[in-house]
C-alpha cells in the first residue's frame, strides 16, 4: 500500500515539476478560503457547472445520430426517438437540461442582485457572467432550430425578420445571415455551426475567466462583508474555510437534489407541458402551415413579451425595430449595474426599503412579462406590457437616485450565521 502512495507522489511530482497542478488546486480549491456563512443562493454556481457538463455531455451524443440538413433533420430526430439504444434518454436530458440550466442561471443572477455581487471589486466576474447569459441565450435559440419541427422553422423566422427591420441595411444583412431569400438549408447549417462548436467555446472559455476573476477578488456572501479585511496571524480571513474539503463536500448536497427533479422532469414531464418543447415541434417544419401563436421558449419569454409590445412605429422608423431596441436594451442594461447601484452597502440586509421595493418590482415584472409572452399578443389589455416594460426599466434608471439617497443599515464587521449554524 505505502509503495502505491510513494509511487502516485513521485508521479504527482514529476507532474508538478512541468505543469503546477498542486498549485493550482491550492489557489484554487484547498487554500482558496470562501466565506462561511454561504447560502441557499449560493448552489447555484455549482449547479450550473453541472449543467453545462450535461448539455456538453448529452450534446455530442446527439450530435453522433443528428444529421444538419432540412431533408433530414426531424426525421434524425425521430430516429434518436425511436430507434437508437436510449436515444430518446439523451435527447430529453439535452432538451429538458436547457430548461434547467437557465432555471438555475437565473436564480443564480438573482442572487448577485440580492447580495450586490455585481459590486466594487466583483466587475469583472459580472461581466463575464453577462457575456455568458447572452451567449447561452443564443445557443438556445440556435439549438431549438435544429431539429426543424413546425415550431423551430418559425421562431427562426421570426427571430431572422428582426435583422431586417434594422433602418437601411436590414434587408441586405437578412439575406447575408440567411445565405437565402428565405429561411432554408443555409441557415440550417450555421445554427449547426454555431450550436455545436462556436457558442459552447466562447461559454467555456468565459466560464474559466468568470472563476479565474471570482478568485482573484473571492467571494461576496450574504452579508456583503469583505473577509479580507480581517485575517489571522498567519494571513488567513476568520471568515473563511477552505473551499476544498469544506464546499466541495457541501455542495454534493444540491447536486443530488438537483439530480433528482432533474430525472423526474426528464421520465415524467419531459416536453414541460408544452413549455419545455412547444407542441406544435412534434410535426416537421411546413413553410405553409403558421403555428396558432408563435412563442419562443418560457426562458425568452419576458423579453419576446416587451418586444411585441411596442406597436407604433416612431421617427419613420418601424414599430418592430424599436421593440428590437427595447428588448436588446432590456438584455444590455444588466451589464452597467455596477454602476448604476451607488449605495455604500452590498447586501439587500442592508440596504434600505427603495432598494428592497425596487428588487421586488424588478422580479415582479420580469415574471409577469414571461407570462405575458407566453400568451398571445391579445390575451391582456394593450396596456398592460408597456406598463410592465416601464416597471422592469425602472429598476436600473432610477438606480443611482434611490441607492445613493435611501437609508442603508450598519453592516458588522463579521459574517453572521443564519439559523441552525
Ligand atoms: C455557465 C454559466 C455559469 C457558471 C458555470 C457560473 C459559475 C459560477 C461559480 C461556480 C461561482 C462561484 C459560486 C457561487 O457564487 O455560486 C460563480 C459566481 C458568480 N457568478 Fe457565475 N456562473 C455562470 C453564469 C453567470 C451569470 C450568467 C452571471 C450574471 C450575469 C454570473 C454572475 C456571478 C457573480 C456576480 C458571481 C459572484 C457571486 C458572489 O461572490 O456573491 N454567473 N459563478
Amino acid at each position: 500500500m505505502s509503495k502505491i502512495v510513494d509511487l502516485s507522489a513521485d508521479a504527482l511530482g514529476w507532474v508538478d515539476e512541468r505543469l503546477p497542478v498542486v498549485k493550482a488546486f491550492k489557489t484554487h480549491m484547498s487554500e482558496y478560503y470562501a466565506p462561511k456563512n454561504f447560502n441557499f443562493w449560493y448552489y447555484f454556481g455549482v449547479l450550473a457547472m453541472v449543467a453545462l457538463v450535461i448539455q456538453i455531455m448529452s450534446g455530442i451524443w446527439l450530435m453522433m445520430f443528428y444529421t444538419p440538413s432540412i431533408e433530414s433533420a426531424f426525421d434524425s430526430i425521430e430516429y434518436i426517438m425511436r430507434d437508437v439504444e436510449g436515444g430518446w434518454f439523451i435527447r430529453y436530458m439535452h432538451e429538458v437540461g436547457a430548461t434547467f440550466f437557465f432555471l438555475v442561471i437565473y436564480l443564480h443572477i438573482f442572487r448577485a442582485l440580492l447580495y450586490g455581487s455585481y459590486q466594487r471589486p466583483r466587475e469583472l466576474v459580472w461581466i463575464m457572467g453577462m457575456v455568458i447569459y447572452l451567449a447561452l441565450m443564443a445557443e438556445g435559440f440556435f439549438g431549438y432550430v435544429l431539429p426543424w419541427g413546425n415550431m423551430s422553422f418559425w421562431a427562426a423566422k421570426v427571430i431572422i425578420s428582426l435583422v431586417g427591420a434594422v433602418p437601411y441595411v436590414g434587408e441586405s444583412i437578412q439575406i447575408w445571415v440567411q445565405g437565402d431569400f428565405m429561411i432554408s438549408d443555409s441557415i440550417l447549417h450555421k445554427f449547426f455551426a454555431f450550436h455545436v462548436m462556436l457558442v459552447p467555446l466562447i461559454i467555456i472559455i468565459v466560464v474559466f475567466v468568470h472563476l479565474i476573476a471570482l478568485h482573484q477578488v473571492g467571494s461576496n456572501n450574504p452579508d456583503g462583508v469583505d473577509i479580507k479585511a480581517k485575517k489571522d496571524a498567519e494571513g488567513i480571513p476568520l471568515d473563511g474555510i477552505p473551499f476544498h474539503p469544506y464546499y466541495t463536500v457541501h455542495d454534493l448536497v444540491p447536486i443530488v437534489i438537483f439530480m433528482m427533479l432533474f430525472f423526474a422532469a426528464i421520465f415524467f414531464f419531459p416536453d414541460g407541458g408544452g413549455y419545455f418543447l412547444e407542441t406544435p415541434n412534434f410535426i416537421e417544419a411546413d413553410i405553409l402551415n403558421t403555428p396558432e401563436h408563435i412563442t419562443p421558449a418560457w426562458y425568452y419569454t419576458p423579453f419576446y413579451a416587451m418586444l411585441r409590445g411596442v406597436t407604433i412605429d416612431f421617427f419613420g422608423v418601424s414599430a418592430k425595430f424599436w421593440g428590437l431596441v427595447v428588448m436588446g436594451g432590456s438584455m444590455m442594461i444588466l451589464m452597467f449595474l455596477p454602476w448604476l447601484d451607488r449605495s455604500p452597502v452590498k447586501s439587500m440586509r442592508y440596504k434600505g426599503m427603495a432598494s428592497k421595493t425596487m428588487l421586488g418590482l424588478f422580479a415582479f415584472s420580469t415574471v409577469a412579462l414571461g407570462v405575458l409572452g407566453v400568451k398571445p399578443a391579445d390575451w391582456a389589455p394593450y396596456w398592460v406590457t408597456p406598463l410592465l416594460t416601464m416597471v422592469y426599466f425602472s429598476y436600473f434608471f432610477a438606480m443611482p437616485f434611490y441607492t445613493s439617497f435611501e437609508k442603508t443599515k450598519t453592516v458588522p464587521e463579521r459574517v453572521t450565521m443564519g439559523a441552525g449554524h
